[in-house]
């Protein structure tokens, strides 16, 4: 197999390597995946996460097991397994689905190139969605985001966090305001740690601040990413996004969803039929950290932890696609069937 070497992906000698993004951005350490269990607990326990990123890990750690010779039959066991790992991301059953094809058709070598294919053409669809919602952003901006959307995310630049990239690499003189994204914080601890990587000036906020800044600071949108996009524009993202559209809507910020075709899921009619992943209660009553487990809620505190929420269409003014930006209308008007997406 072809070797990577990602910001949070890694491939040599037929081995998947993953960043352990629960540690974060204080330690740097690198997991090997080896074997099917390890990839679903890796997948369940967020040490991969972010939509694209868990379809394409799963895809290449797939590969990695054909590659060093396991049969048809126990690559369709493993899929079907991993298929399940996260309820809520469409990406993760379409990268399932495009594999179990091409092992129906080529055997194990065809789930390898499948697998690789679709993890070159991720970094592309985050190359073409950066570009799209780039052009739409004028100089000076002050962009609020969401959770963790960037190259940890994807196997590219990122979605959301890719637009925002973009903007900053053509000089619009952007400032981000990052919401912690509360429980596990992907925004205070992924997505702060990729901007400072990249120089790109951010201020950090808890999520409770975030209707206080609008309303005290011009925020001229709010990108976030999405798991999976209903035919209707319905759209689930981490829990915290439907508030920050209200939000945005009733301080005038234009909201907009930024996402490659591969977490659009036409057989959800809307919201309501996305399954949204409950979580552990523990990560609402404490945190859990590389020190060990600290709780504050009382030993028995009942907990409802919904790892996403829905934002209804009609508060989103754009979808950011691979193919192009999809407004209200277009979207009301069926537009959000892409097809097979900017690459064919
Ligand atoms: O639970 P997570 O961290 O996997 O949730 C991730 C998100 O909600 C992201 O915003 C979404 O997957 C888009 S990633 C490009």
């Amino acid at each position: 197999m072809e070797a990577r070497d990602g910001i949070g992906l890694k491939i040599s000698n037929d081995t998947l390597q993953l960043i352990d993004q629960t540690q974060l951005p204080h330690t740097e350490q690198w997991l090997t995946i080896a074997d099917t269990q390890a990839m679903i607990e890796a997948i369940h326990g967020l040490k991969v996460r972010g939509a694209p990123m868990i379809g394409i890990a799963a895809a290449l750690f797939l590969a990695t097991k054909a590659s060093a010779g396991a049969g048809a039959d126990s690559l369709a066991d493993d899929l079907a397994r991993l298929r399940d790992a996260r309820p809520t991301a469409v990406n993760l059953m379409f990268a399932m689905d495009r594999l179990a094809a091409a092992l129906e058709r080529n055997g194990p070598a065809g789930l390898i190139e499948t697998a690789e294919s679709l993890a070159d053409r991720d970094a592309m669809l985050c190359e073409a969605i950066a570009d799209n919602g780039a052009t739409r952003i004028a100089h000076g901006e002050q962009i609020m985001t969401h959770c963790n959307t960037g190259a940890l995310a994807t196997a590219g630049i990122g979605t959301a966090l890719g637009v925002i990239r973009r903007a900053h690499e053509q000089d619009k003189a952007i400032h981000v305001w990052v919401n912690e994204t509360r429980p596990l914080l992907q925004g205070g601890r992924l997505t702060a740690w990729e901007l400072g990587r990249l120089g790109i000036p951010y201020t950090l906020i808890s999520d409770s601040m975030a209707a206080a800044v609008m309303a005290t600071h011009r925020i001229d949108r709010v990108i976030v990413g999405a798991d999976r996009i209903a035919a209707n524009g319905d759209t689930a993202n981490k829990i915290g996004t439907y508030g920050l559209a209200v939000a945005a809507r009733y301080h005038g910020a234009r909201f907009e969803v930024a996402a490659p075709y591969t977490t659009l899921d036409p057989e959800c009619d809307d919201g309501s039929a996305i399954e949204i992943e409950q979580r552990s209660p523990a990560e609402v009553q404490g945190v859990a950290g590389a020190a060990g487990a600290l709780r504050w809620a009382p030993i028995d505190a009942p907990v409802y932890n919904p790892a996403f929420d829905i934002t209804p269409a009609e508060l989103i003014d754009s979808w950011i696609l691979d193919i192009d930006v999809f407004d209200r209308t277009d979207v009301a008007g069926g537009a959000l069937d892409a097809g097979g997406g900017a690459f064919g």
